[in-house]
């Protein structure tokens, strides 16, 4: 038997649960439902986006999609352009798949275990858990980018979380603190604690519940932990955005299938040492009356980082649809309206 002052007064997940039912989130637009749809559709949203950005996205998608079934009949194009500014696009084209794999595969109805969820595009084993969670009432441990940096905290766990054995630990960790019952209020309990209180930077460590165990607060080591992810810079990648104008319009092509910004509509690419006028008389059949190019834009991807030339051109002629691509002249509202990667979608709003 430990020394007494060594148990802590209350578990782990039932000072989370008591502080989740007194201080936690309540009235998000996916909470108080068990309709699987919703719950999957803002477990993806959210994913890699914030709450407070999720919202709008969600209520806006959930009007346009009421159902699995009328997601899974839209055109891909739809689903982009509803998704168009939440970024990192591969969980759209995810989000449309699932859709129809629940339509044909399970005759619409979500499959509730974690491990059926898991078969699913675009979810893996913590969104699997969230969903058989908040949907089924079932226990099953979550652990996404919040509750890793919670628990390496919680508990003094050193090393990059996303390694392979760091990640089993905290794995282990997160199963093993799962109550027995109330898995929704701890759920939510954990994400809300991550997203407001253990925080990457300034922490409120005096307002969270689990302070009295925590193995970073009591060392003085909260800013050092989680370790940060040593080594691999992103790689670099140059080139130019093209924005060609013909009387007020802009010229926007749909991108191939594969790559970065996959089936979204962008400004055509090109080199810097590309001849422009020819290149644009070659590609498009329109002839260049005049280029600047303007300040270089950086954004960065996950592992790249994009340096872009952005190249406004004026031309003039009737544009020939010479390339596999699509590409069309647009009215600014009109480009506005298409499913657009985030640096194209500004450089639109400041070049017309
Ligand atoms: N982050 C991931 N899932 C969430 C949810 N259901 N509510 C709030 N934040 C979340």
């Amino acid at each position: 038997m430990p020394p007494l002052w060594l148990i802590p007064v209350q578990t782990f997940s039932s000072r989370l649960i008591a502080w989740q039912r007194q201080q936690g989130r309540h009235h998000l637009p996916w909470q108080n439902t068990r309709d699987a749809y919703r719950i999957w559709l803002s477990e993806i949203m959210l994913q890699q986006t914030q709450v407070t950005t999720v919202i709008g996205y969600f209520s806006r998608f959930v009007q346009r999609f009421p159902t699995v079934q009328a997601l899974a009949a839209a055109p891909l194009t739809q689903v982009l352009e509803h998704w168009s500014g939440l970024g990192y696009y591969r969980r759209a084209h995810h989000l449309h798949a699932t859709a129809q794999s629940v339509v044909n595969d399970y005759g619409g109805v979500f499959p509730e275990s974690q491990e059926s969820l898991m078969t699913l595009p675009g979810i893996g084993r913590s969104t699997a858990a969230a969903i058989t969670v908040f949907a089924f009432g079932h226990r099953a441990a979550i652990l996404d980018g919040n509750v890793r940096r919670l628990l390496a905290r919680h508990h003094g766990i050193e090393g990059f979380t996303g390694a392979p054995a760091i990640e089993k630990t905290l794995w282990a960790l997160a199963e093993q603190l799962l109550p027995r019952q109330h898995l929704e209020a701890y759920t939510q309990g954990l994400m809300d604690i991550g997203a407001q209180i253990c925080t990457r930077s300034k922490p409120r460590c005096g307002q969270c519940p689990l302070r009295s165990d925590c193995v970073a607060y009591d060392q003085n080591r909260v800013h050092e932990l989680p370790t940060p992810r040593s080594g691999k810079a992103p790689t670099r990648r140059d080139f130019c955005l093209l924005i060609l104008r013909r009387n007020g319009r802009v010229l926007l092509e749909e991108r191939a299938n594969r790559g970065i910004w996959s089936g979204l509509w962008s400004f055509p690419e090109c080199d810097k040492s590309d001849n422009l006028a020819a290149l644009i008389r070659e590609r498009w059949g329109l002839t260049l009356i005049a280029k600047t190019a303007q300040p270089e834009v950086i954004h960065k991807l996950t592992h790249r980082t994009l340096h872009i030339t952005p190249i406004l051109a004026t031309v003039r002629g009737r544009l020939d649809n010479v390339t596999d691509r699509d590409a069309r002249f647009f009215s600014p509202p009109e480009a506005r309206a298409r499913a657009l990667p985030t640096p194209v979608r500004r450089l639109l709003f400041s070049a017309t």
